[in-house]
């Protein structure tokens, strides 16, 4: 039996609307929740991906503005940049765009971040919030992997989750809240030994290598669930050919797209993998909206929790006075 569609749009639709409810409530009562994004210089995939998270605010009636410093922006500059935005009371969350140019520090301003703005969850105090199961804010990725199974009805304690890749941004994160939900929790990587029979032990797999189709129907035990988080850019002929055949009817709207455009977007899960999973993510349209939407959540959680807390920064603050505890 095909495995079912975790339609991803449809759960971060659900989720931005209860978002935008609670943002009219609270900018009612003068808190209206403010983001603030980083995009320096010009990279294509970034400027698309800062677009996204500036129209969702809009969307929810989060405040939000960017700062587009040029490419040649020194650490330095960035520093003072990130200071500023962590004094300004209105701007309750600030996210600072990867990749940052090569010459500039990108550890140094990640930590220059106040923790209490942190709405990438990337800062040292968030991670270790996260590795000691206190509240923070945690990284949007792996929070929208949970978003997806728990608003699924997948269970995940008890259960064996397998995290293919090691990243501080997802696999890392990811592997936490997989943990600290119950989860018997095995993390791979690029020297994990017989890599498809570990993926073949997971009730849930995540795949987070980066690249295209990699997970084929060997390393899935029949009826897992399959969360891909994947976004792979595939523009040659051959490689669209050992995904998707040709011809196929089920692929003839992707087909059709890639004959237009000469790309399309794959996730780390290889299409035939749908033939053995019990459930599935798409790409597009799984994981992906699920970081926008969770993003948002993060901003509404961060403006809750440090103006209605003393407003106080560094050690604590994050979760001692946080609203939404129960996450
Ligand atoms: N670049 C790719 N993904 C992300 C993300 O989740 N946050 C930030 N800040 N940059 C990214």
């Amino acid at each position: 039996m095909a495995a079912k569609i975790l339609d991803g749009t449809k759960i971060a639709s659900d989720i931005r609307s209860e978002i935008a409810t609670e943002v009219k409530a609270m900018a009612a009562a003068g808190m209206r929740p403010g983001l603030a994004v980083v995009l320096v210089g010009h990279n294509p995939a970034s400027e698309i991906y800062v677009r996204g998270k500036v129209k969702a605010s809009e969307e929810v009636g989060i405040y939000s503005e960017q700062h587009t410093p040029p490419e040649t922006a020194t650490t330095n500059e960035l520093l003072a940049l990130v200071e500023d935005l962590n004094r300004r009371d209105e701007i309750d969350g600030i996210l600072v765009q990867l990749p940052l140019p090569s010459h500039v520090d990108a550890k140094r301003i990640l930590m220059a971040v106040d923790p209490a703005k942190d709405v990438d969850g990337f800062h040292p105090v968030n991670v270790g919030f996260l590795s000691t199961q206190r509240p923070g804010l945690v990284p949007c990725t792996p929070a929208g992997v949970i978003e997806i199974l728990s608003r699924s009805n997948i269970p995940i304690a008890g259960r064996e989750a397998v995290v293919v890749g090691r990243s501080d941004i997802v696999g890392k994160p990811a592997a936490m809240l997989l943990l600290n939900a119950n989860a018997t929790v095995t993390v791979c990587h690029s020297k994990t030994h017989d890599l498809p029979a570990v993926c073949r032990r997971a009730d849930i797999l995540v795949a987070a290598i980066g690249r295209a189709g990699m997970i084929t129907r060997d390393f899935v035990k029949p009826g897992a669930t399959v969360i891909d988080v994947g976004m792979n850019k595939v523009s040659d002929a051959a490689e669209f050919q050992r995904l998707f055949g040709s011809g196929l009817e089920k692929h003839a709207q992707r087909e059709a797209t890639f004959r237009k455009k000469g790309s399309t977007l794959v996730g780390d899960v290889h299409p035939e993998v749908a033939e053995v999973a019990g459930a599935l993510t798409p790409v597009p349209g799984g994981v992906g909206p699920l970081t926008i939407a969770m993003l948002m959540y993060n901003t509404v959680k961060a403006a809750k929790m440090r103006r209605q807390g003393s407003g106080a920064r560094g050690e604590g603050s994050v979760g001692a006075r946080s609203v939404l505890a129960e996450r």
